[in-house]
């Protein structure tokens, strides 16, 4: 498994880190099996496999509960764990206990908070006590209430400098990466050169060290309206859905299940059965 040590040699090295969002047992398998870096427990499963609207519901039981999944299916994969909404905010106390609980309950390898300011003591305090952790900054969908929606930020040369200013104060309080999410790439640039930590961008161009992108997004499973940065890889929805509809229909027209998928008696037994 990579480590921390590991993504601060890539960033040196100038080799790309991959790293995708996993919720389950075969997504974090097949995230594992196709070599990918570093595996996100996003809390945007709360949007694309709980079919809320923003990542505000989720809870750090829903957290838990998916990373353990995820843990499961991918034991060799650096994990990061999203911490919820609200659980990173009230006091260093309730920031350390939630992160101890995704730590220790799930099998977690990081945890990753949103945004700079109020949460940098915390970032502190969370690297203090062993626990690794990545930053988030730009979009960051927990406030997106605040931000006024699902938007591009640090669009002026002015937010672009306090942007890069959180990334290093995010640094400087022990995050080992930061993602930057949905920001003009001068900006992604800026900060990548500037931070000694890598960048793992979304939305953010290709100047990062690193990239992610949603498991639902990059297969195209679900109906959900995918945002101009991702790239769908593939689209297996509508095969899902086709799949669906042949069986159904097999169901209605007797066709399934067919010999093949059935079981016998012994003649013997059937002679006995029918008398
Ligand atoms: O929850 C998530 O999937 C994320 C990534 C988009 C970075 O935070
Ligand atoms: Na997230």
């Amino acid at each position: 498994m990579k480590t921390t040590a590991d993504f601060l040699k890539m960033k040196q090295n100038g080799e790309k880190i991959t790293m995708v969002t996993a919720y389950d047992y075969p997504s974090a398998k097949a995230a594992e099996e196709a070599q990918t870096d570093m595996i996100l427990v996003g809390d945007s499963l709360g949007m694309v496999v709980l079919g809320y609207d923003s990542t505000v519901p989720v809870t750090i039981e829903d957290m838990i509960h998916h990373a353990k999944a995820v843990r499961r299916g991918a034991k060799d994969t650096f994990i990061v764990v999203d911490m919820p909404f609200m659980t990173y905010h009230l006091s260093r106390e309730e920031t350390l206990r939630a992160a101890a609980r995704i730590m220790q309950e799930s099998g977690a390898d990081a945890v990753k908070v949103e945004g700079a300011g109020n949460v940098l003591p915390m970032i502190e305090a969370l690297v203090e006590s062993g626990i690794p952790v990545m930053a988030h900054l730009g979009l960051t969908p927990q406030s997106a209430g605040v931000l006024g929606g699902f938007k591009v930020q640090a669009k002026t040369a002015e937010q672009g400098r306090q942007l890069i200013d959180d990334a290093l104060s995010c640094e400087q309080a022990g995050a080992f990466s930061v993602v930057l999410e949905c920001i003009p790439q001068q900006i992604t640039e800026k900060v990548t050169a500037l931070c000694k930590i890598p960048t793992v961008g979304i939305g953010a161009g290709v100047q990062s060290d690193g990239q992610v992108l949603v498991f639902h997004d990059l297969i195209g499973y679900g109906d959900h309206r995918v945002p101009k940065f991702v790239k769908k890889y593939t689209e297996v929805y509508p095969d899902i859905v086709g799949a669906i509809k042949q069986y159904n229909k097999e169901v209605k027209e007797q066709k399934f299940p067919g010999q093949s998928h059935s079981f016998n008696l012994k003649e013997e037994e059937r002679i006995s059965l029918y008398g």
